[in-house]
């Protein structure tokens, strides 16, 4: 299979992560006999130093040609006191923008031999294994105004939903339960919110589509509170963009290690854009002791839901899985017999598992 991969590394700890991604690819094509051809773009910090905004349209047209896309982080101090249009993070919601990226995936699990490190007690969290399905180009992030008024003392954010982007968001919901465990628990704020009234009679209507989906819907102030008290009765969690930015960040800690997160940006026609979950680390970065896993399976994800290739997905899991079994791990995990690895050594291990 031959596929153009866009790299877009971002700032800080992104930079020395993609490498990783690149390596654990090359090592997949070579051993599974694909072409896999990498181009590298700036964005976000990078791309405002080098181009004087967060996203060029060199950056913009590469993502559109590519099969898909691979993203480090962005941001960083270095441009925290930028006006608005001059932040990284535009950089991110103009390509998800550009790409109709409007389904946002995230698997939450824990893995085997890590110890426990969660602040959560341990036998609430463990056993879970949920997915949030979150919609990522709608909602107040991109509603229409968004401004001050009244000299400054005023401010206005809208929240706005058609009923096709919710309709869309909830049809990846249901397919993904179906692919899973069959239940979807469907969050919104319905008893005081238009859009989530609508959001809640859209999911009821596609009830009958997917017979084999058991639906819940549960309000997101409650959704808050069972992720963190017992976060095992979920399966797929689909809800709006602002809701699911925030819940999906607590559900990351129920594993109780950013660096192992992934995470899936799609589009209708399997283009998608692949991250990990955490962001740029400046606290770490360029010291080489990143913990790579959370990119490489975000590659993984990659690999499955853009090109169709499960079985060479599953190897990078087995190979993640094999590596901490081993013992290996970076800084920010504990692993019981630990031995203690940078981000190289554990890039080098995972290949050559593959
Ligand atoms: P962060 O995720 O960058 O870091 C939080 C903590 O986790 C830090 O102590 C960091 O060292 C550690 N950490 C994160 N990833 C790690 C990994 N792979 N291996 C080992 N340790 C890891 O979040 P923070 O500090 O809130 O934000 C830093 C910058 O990143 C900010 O500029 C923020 O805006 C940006 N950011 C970007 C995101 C993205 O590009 N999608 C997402 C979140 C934050
Ligand atoms: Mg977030």
């Amino acid at each position: 299979m031959k596929k153009r991969i866009v790299l877009l590394p971002g700032d800080g700890i992104g930079k020395e992560v993609i490498d990783s991604a690149k390596d654990v690819l090359s090592a997949i094509a070579e051993e599974f006999n694909h072409s896999f051809s990498f181009d590298t773009h700036e964005i976000g910090g990078a791309a405002i130093d080098q181009y004087g905004t967060p996203l060029p349209e060199t950056t913009v047209e590469a993502c559109t040609q590519a099969d898909a896309v691979l993203l480090g982080a962005v941001g960083g101090p270095k441009w925290d006191n930028n006006p608005s249009h001059l932040r990284p993070e535009r950089g991110l919601l103009g390509i998800r923008k550009a790409l109709d990226l409007y389904a946002n995936l995230r698997p939450i699990k824990g893995f085997k031999n890590l110890l426990h490190a969660s602040p959560l007690k341990e036998e609430v969290v463990s056993g879970s294994d949920l997915l949030i399905v979150r919609e990522l180009t709608g909602g107040l992030y991109f509603g229409t105004p968004s401004e001050r008024r009244d000299n400054g003392n005023a401010v206005v954010d809208t929240l706005s939903y058609s009923r096709s982007e919710i309709e869309r968001i909830v049809d990846k919901g249901f397919q993904a339960a179906q692919q899973r465990r069959g239940l979807l628990t469907s969050v919104d704020k319905a008893n005081v919110l238009e859009s989530s009234k609508l959001w809640r009679e859209i999911v009821e209507e596609k009830k009958a589509q997917y017979p084999d989906v058991a639906v819940e819907h549960v309000l997101v102030d409650a959704a808050a509170m069972k992720l963190i008290t017992n976060p095992t009765q979920f399966d797929v969690i689909v809800t709006e963009n602002l809701f699911g930015d925030i819940l999906s960040d607590e559900a990351s800690v129920l594993t109780g290690s950013l660096g192992m997160l992934p995470s899936a940006s799609l589009r209708e026609d399997g283009v998608g854009l692949y991250e990990p979950v955490h962001g740029s680390a400046p606290d770490i970065a360029g010291k080489g002791v990143a913990n790579p896993v959370a990119m490489i399976l975000s590659t993984a994800l990659m690999l499955r839901y853009s090109f169709k290739l499960d079985d060479e997905a599953k190897v990078i899991e087995d190979a993640v899985q094999s590596v901490l079994d081993a013992g290996f791990h970076t800084a920010d995990l504990q692993v019981a017999d630990g031995r203690l690895v940078g981000t190289f050594e554990m890039t080098k291990l995972i290949v050559d598992y593959i």
